[in-house]
């Protein structure tokens, strides 16, 4: 392993920023708003803030302690803290989750690509809201157009990695996501004043418990896991590239925050305007792309440059965050074969890059042409998403918790949570409650409602 010339992040806004451009990204402008809206709304919030909360951070805490304590891979962190055991494996699926995650990422990242061009080519004119659905499932179903944009997604992916930790992801985060948060309350503002926006208000804000099944929980918490890119390494990856002084359970607050933040207001953006201009909220993965066109086209319809100014920055800042959120997937990936395997880090990301774009191109086509093969009675595209948020990711958080909680010495935790004694102690047992107990027990009460057995 490589370890002694390990690159780090440049500065303390860098390394939260960093952090925040892996968690903020489709999982909170895409997924979040379509989970929501299959979910029945605000009870479905409600549940995920709880998960955030008494889950998220305390696990994300845990994987920033693990990659910086141990300075290396996911999968070799395990090695270093825990020799010769099975703890191992903890990281290795870590890696695979990654893997699987970045290969259906990069399709939905590449329509993002393809909404670019749409609004500089000023095609969301003259449209209305069916128009806009049936431009997408057209789109969407075309053999070829959505496959060119996923490889060039990945390929942007695959040079930033290339070009190495610091200059290339420290950078873009520092810049492009305070533009995106801008933009984002801009289109909220807009969206709150189309009319009969309030059905959106009311469905974002207004809990209706009975909507809760033993899905809503599951869901909740795989987004919440999702949208925090926990449970897999991620974080832990970049926690290896922290300096000794970052404060990790402020970082970690600051980051879970900031993520649950841009999810709000993508709902506030996203069910306002669905209502107002009657699209369902339960419309599945296509909901953020038929229903935000309506907002450029309504909110600023009469003014065509403003509006195809604005459409298009709003997608450049989209591709951006989704692009921050590849970068790191495909770091835990490319990070694993270049440290365990001793190989260059450009061959690592080489095969990487390749493999995933091969998976990603299944994925994307079985949302079209090849939509009857099905497993599990889901499209591939869907099995991913299922099988990474709703399994691999929980089960990751879990097995994190319990190797915080439990088998890593007390001391090592103590010194990674207060910077050796330099920071106050107060959340320190509160976090340690939560790793050694909450966490896996929620975690497990989840997996055993879903089974029907509770
Ligand atoms: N958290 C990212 C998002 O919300 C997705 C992601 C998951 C990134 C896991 C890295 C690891 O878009």
């Amino acid at each position: 392993m490589t370890t002694d010339k390990r690159a780090n992040f440049g500065s303390k806004l860098g390394v939260i920023l960093a952090s925040a451009g892996s968690a903020v990204g489709l999982g909170n402008i895409w997924r979040f708003p379509y989970e929501t809206g299959e979910n029945g709304g605000a009870a479905f919030i409600i549940i995920y803030l709880g998960c955030v909360l008494l889950m998220g951070v305390p696990i994300m805490v845990a994987e920033f302690l693990i990659g910086r304590r141990s300075r290396a891979n996911t999968a070799g962190a395990y090695q270093r803290l825990a020799p010769g055991t099975p703890w191992k494996w903890v990281g290795r699926m870590g890696v695979l989750a990654g893997f699987l995650i970045l290969s259906y990422y990069t399709v939905v990242a590449g329509w993002t690509l393809e909404f670019i061009y749409e609004a500089a080519t000023n095609s969301f004119a003259d449209k209305n809201a069916e128009g806009f659905i049936a431009a997408f499932d057209s789109f969407v179903a075309n053999p070829w157009r959505p496959l060119i944009w996923l490889v060039a997604f990945m390929l942007m992916t695959h040079f930033i990695i290339v070009k190495g930790v610091e200059k290339g992801i420290e950078k873009s985060a520092k810049i492009m996501m305070p533009a995106l948060f801008i933009l984002l309350i801009i289109l909220a503002i807009c969206s709150i004043s189309l009319p009969g926006s309030s059905a959106g208000i009311n469905f974002l804000f207004k809990p209706d418990f009975s909507q809760i099944n033993s899905n809503t929980f599951l869901s909740a918490m795989g987004q919440a896991f999702f949208s925090l890119s926990l449970g897999m390494g991620c974080l832990c990856t970049y926690a290896s590239y922290f300096k000794n002084d970052t404060p990790l359970s402020k970082v970690a607050l600051n980051v879970a925050t900031i993520d649950t933040l841009v999810a709000i207001l993508a709902g506030i953006i996203i069910f306002p305007a669905a209502f107002s201009v009657g699209i369902k909220p339960d419309a599945g993965p296509s909901l953020l792309f038929i229903t935000l066109p309506n907002v450029f086209q309504q909110a600023f319809g009469s003014i065509p440059l403003l509006a195809i100014t604005l459409s298009i920055m709003f997608y450049v800042l989209l591709a951006v965050a989704a692009l921050t959120s590849t970068i790191s997937l495909h770091e835990v990936v490319t990070a694993y074969l270049h440290e365990e395997f001793s190989m260059t880090r450009k061959k690592a990301a080489c095969i990487v890059t390749t493999s995933c774009i091969i998976l990603g191109v299944f994925c994307s086509l079985s949302l079209g042409v090849g939509k009857e093969y099905t497993l599990f009675g889901m499209t591939l595209f869907d099995l991913f998403d299922y099988v990474t948020a709703k399994l691999m990711m929980p089960i990751g958080g879990f097995l994190i918790a319990i190797f915080t909680g439990w088998y890593l010495d007390r001391k090592i935790v103590w010194e990674e949570i207060t910077n050796q004694g330099k920071l106050k102690p107060i959340i320190f047992k509160t976090l340690v409650f939560l790793l050694k107990y909450f966490s896996p027990i929620a975690i497990l009460l989840i997996f055993i409602h879903e089974l029907g057995l509770l």
